[in-house]
């Protein structure tokens, strides 16, 4: 206890006005430490305590003692108390680096092969959780992700984290709600962590065209439009009619959706409906695809999981324009198209929340695909808007966004936590059953949005009951200088 009597001579000349107050309500104390025990004071009310943290550092014991004016010795005792204690400070340190956390930042400090140390890299732990790569979160098949980062929490709860011998960072997570709640693993390879540590980079993107006399439509003002005759049109009249070909090229241009019906079921077709416009444009997946669902996918497309709204190629430059998709064969059961305008989700974000539409039109969410030797990556903010706030388009793909790129500071886990509560805002108002068109295509349907201010998903689907049902649709996809080009040509 000799500390214990220094303590309570540094407090001598204080008066114990308040003895019975306890500790815990006096604020910080000044602490002095020795190995597990700490001699604290709270100077100002006269009090002395002898704390013993556990050896986990989970729960601490205090003693608490008050100290008089002019006594020598600590000589009343306020009695004991244990305390479950989250320490806001958690470290470990292995051979091979040192890591701390608190609820919303992660440190590591770590040695290189020669012995020098690397620099403190500071990590977000919302960004780190977004970023895990386990096959639970990112299909080992297709790269995709399997979860949005609206889904997570906005301070994911660490368990432990460690650097391990490999070089890798483990962190294992409490209370993950994409593990039931459970406990989460994640191990980010070597040259993840490695890559932290280069430089932010940005990625420009391209300013848009924008239509004139746009309709932003909803679920009811679009069926209206087709209630009145408008947005569809014939095969033959697409091929063989100008005037009413004229017509269908206004409506795409102006609501971004149109359908084009009796279509020979045949391959290929597709690419004599995109004809009609100009040029297709050529991408990874080749001059046309099919969406079919097979196993081991290398997109989620081609599964019959139910596929949330999206933007098609956000990592790719441009980004293309128009995508057709001609439907050859659809006898499951569910597979219905969804569509929603995107610009206008954007728009009402702006009315109701103008604080979320400026944090989406600000920081820049990152698109990627690095499967079978490809590789291609690029940023873009959600809305993309000009300087008079004219909002022109929307880049949205939960399914091939990659880890964000942000300063590694308390700014750049704010703007991811600021993104993930805008985007949470955006995704309700673009998913909202008021916004939705939903269209079950026929066989001979082929449905023609533009993609950079359409967003387009598909509810899940099954094989009938007799098992024979199957779902086919072949696509493709025009550039912006083709369409334009168009635009100029026919409405122009
Ligand atoms: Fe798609
Ligand atoms: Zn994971």
């Amino acid at each position: 206890m000799e500390r214990a009597l220094r303590v309570a001579r540094r407090v001598e000349r204080l008066t114990a006005r308040r003895p019975n107050l306890r500790p815990s309500s006096l604020g910080l104390p000044r602490p002095w430490r020795r190995y597990s025990t700490q001699i604290a004071s709270w100077p100002t009310y006269g009090v002395a305590s002898q704390l013993t943290l556990d050896r986990s550092r989970q729960s601490v014991r205090y003693n608490h003692t008050a100290v008089e004016t002019g006594s020598e010795a600590i000589n009343q005792s306020l009695g004991e108390e244990i305390q479950q204690h989250r320490s806001p400070k958690h470290s470990f340190q292995s051979q091979d680096g040192l890591v701390k956390w608190d609820t919303k930042m992660l440190t590591l400090l770590r040695r290189a092969a020669d012995d020098s140390p690397i620099p403190h890299l500071t990590l977000s732990l919302l960004w780190l959780r977004d970023a895990c790569p386990c096959t639970h979160c990112v299909d080992p098949d297709s790269g995709q992700k399997s979860f949005s980062t609206t889904d997570l929490p906005d301070y994911p709860a660490v368990e432990h984290a460690e650097l391990m011998d490999s070089g890798e960072l483990k962190v294992v997570w409490a209370n993950d709600p994409l593990s039931d709640a459970g406990s989460h693993t994640s191990v980010f390879p070597t040259e993840m962590v490695r890559s932290w540590q280069e430089k932010d980079t940005q990625v420009p993107y391209k300013s848009a065209s924008q239509g004139p006399e746009r309709i932003l439509w909803d679920r009811a003002e679009y069926e209206a439009l087709l209630a009145d005759g408008r947005c569809r049109i014939s095969y033959q009249d697409w091929l063989h009619n100008h005037e009413a070909f004229r017509a269908a090229f206004g409506d795409l241009n102006k609501t971004g959706l149109i359908f084009v019906t009796g279509v020979p079921q045949e391959k290929g077709q597709v690419q004599r409906v995109a004809s009609r416009i100009g040029a297709q444009q050529y991408t990874i997946y080749g001059w046309t695809w099919d969406v079919k669902s097979k196993p081991r996918a290398e997109n989620v497309a081609y599964t019959s999981q139910f596929l949330g709204l999206h933007q098609d190629l956000m990592y790719w430059d441009p980004i293309p324009e128009l995508q057709l998709l001609h439907c050859q064969s659809n006898d499951c059961e569910g597979g219905e198209s969804l569509f929603s305008h995107g610009v206008r989700a954007a728009y009402e974000l702006k009315k109701a929340y103008p604080e979320h539409y400026d944090v989406l039109t600000r920081v820049e969410s990152f698109f990627g695909y690095h499967k079978r030797g490809h590789n291609f990556a690029r940023a873009h903010p959600t809305i993309i808007a000009d300087k008079n706030n004219t909002i022109s388009e929307t880049r949205w793909s939960p399914p091939f966004q990659e880890s964000f790129r942000l300063r590694s500071d308390e700014q750049g886990d704010e703007d991811l936590r600021r993104w993930k509560a805008a985007a949470a805002q955006f995704k309700a108002i673009a998913e909202s059953p008021s916004n939705i068109v939903e269209m079950k295509l026929k066989p001979g349907d082929c449905v023609i949005f533009n993609n950079r201010q359409i967003l387009h998903g598909r509810r899940q689907f099954s094989q009938s009951q007799t098992g024979k049902g199957s779902r086919w649709l072949e696509g493709t996809y025009i550039a912006p200088a083709v369409y334009e080009r168009a635009v100029r040509g026919l409405l122009g």
